[in-house]
């Protein structure tokens, strides 16, 4: 059986990614075996319901036989071409009829990497290197975005990207007064994800179309996460806000590796060879994420796919929220669609300074206790759960029924 001390041997921290080692709440990492539907099989032969579920991708559950039999018919007809093969062109186009602001797309294999090649493309296309982004906002671990939140970026580097607070108005109008001639680009998530889900304020997603247009500055939206999560159309479509470029990843793979950058005909013609922006990838078009990503975008097609994963996320938010409220829980949560964060905090959480200062030890007593009961969820609270179709009201009230044992027995002193 696998152990945390041998995964530290090999592995550092025992992780590829720094989430996956829990020290936000304290725990120890799991070890999955396998997972189906909405739960997950640990290494301990433990069965958990399963709130992260791969952090967005598995919108429709683990292992969904959509996805795996075709996933499984690409490996057996050739893991990886390195050329290009009509998987990549129906996935494509799929995208693009499902997105009126993309014409064109170029697959990579991350969601860092497409939000790399879009400040990339933004920066050529328009002549200037500054790069706007949301305070606490993730768009991947390249240099451009993540200063502030890493060592390792030279100075050179830093002070290109400019940062300003979420939903901030006048803080939007100020740094475009003061520097929009210099901004390449401003690329935010139209629901941000990365600091606990925060919920959009349309008129500041129309603000930043505006203040972009008027000053030549691209608007990228990242819809890593929210792309064909909120909407097939993707959040723009839901929101009615039209970026220039947009990034995708997660949902698009089915679970499978995967990024991908889409916008105009003619911003999309800079990219290489036909244009001079480079981009290009071993494993970029992989025919196997192709074929997951087909599969999953046929399956979210399907009547009634959202409506079902929205009503689940709101009942667990209203039955979370009347349970808090009996126990006396200063709860907050921000849900939009089937993805949620829960807070513990008694004022208002707004942009990634507030998640910072809520009450993290009662968030982790919280995450703690629910994977005692057989509940998994994000180990940290600038992170979201995302509800799949393979969960059902059974799942939601489990949490509900564990939260409301635990909050009534005192969080803070009884869960260690
Ligand atoms: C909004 C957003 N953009 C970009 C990324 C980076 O994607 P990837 O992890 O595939 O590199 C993530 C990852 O979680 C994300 O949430």
């Amino acid at each position: 059986m696998m152990n945390r001390t041998e995964a530290e041997k090999y592995l550092v921290a025992g992780v590829n990614s720094p989430v996956r080692a829990y020290k936000h709440v304290q725990d120890a990492p799991v070890f999955i075996e396998r997972a189906e539907g909405a739960e997950v099989i640990d290494t301990e032969g433990n069965r958990l319901i399963d709130f992260i579920m791969g952090w967005g991708p598995l919108i429709l559950g683990h292992a969904h036989p959509a996805v795996v039999k075709a996933a499984q018919q690409s490996l057996a007809n050739g893991a990886l071409f390195g050329l290009t093969h009509p998987a990549e062109v129906h996935l494509a186009k799929k995208i693009v009829e499902a997105v009126p602001s993309v014409e064109r797309v170029r697959f990579t294999v991350s969601g860092t990497e497409a939000c790399m090649t879009a400040v990339r493309l933004a920066r050529h296309v328009t002549g200037c290197s500054k790069v706007l982004m949301i305070h606490g906002g993730y768009h991947g671990h390249s240099d451009a975005l993540l200063v502030g939140q890493t060592q390792g970026i030279p100075d050179s580097i830093a002070t290109e990207t400019l940062h300003v607070p979420f939903g901030d108005m006048a803080a939007l109008q100020k740094v475009f007064t003061e520097h929009g001639k210099e901004l390449a680009c401003f690329i935010l998530e139209p629901v941000a994800a990365n600091m606990g889900v925060m919920e959009p304020d349309l008129a500041y997603l129309k603000q930043a179309r505006q203040l972009t247009q008027d000053t030549q500055t691209l608007l990228i939206f990242d819809e890593v996460v929210t792309g064909f999560r909120l909407h097939y159309g993707c959040a723009q479509t839901l929101f009615d806000v039209t970026p220039d470029l947009t990034t995708f990843g997660k949902i698009i793979g089915g679970g499978l590796p995967i990024g991908a950058v889409g916008g105009s005909q003619k911003l999309m013609s800079h990219l290489a060879p036909e244009g001079q922006v480079y981009h290009g990838g071993t494993f970029a078009g992989s025919p196997v994420s192709m074929a997951g990503g087909l599969a999953a975008l046929n399956a979210l097609q399907q009547e009634g796919v959202y409506a079902k994963i929205n009503a689940l996320a709101e009942s667990l938010q209203k039955g979370l929220l009347s349970v808090a409220q009996q126990c006396d829980v200063p709860l907050k949560i921000h849900r939009q669609g089937s993805m949620l964060t829960v807070f513990f905090s008694d004022g208002p959480i707004q942009g990634v300074d507030s998640v910072s200062n809520s009450q993290r030890d009662v968030f982790a007593a919280w995450i703690r206790g629910l994977r005692k009961a057989g509940v998994l969820a994000p180990p940290s609270p600038y992170e979201g759960w995302f509800i799949s179709t393979a969960h059902t009201q059974e799942h939601m009230d489990r949490v509900i029924e564990i939260s409301e044992s635990l909050w009534s027995a005192d969080v803070n002193v009884k869960i260690k």
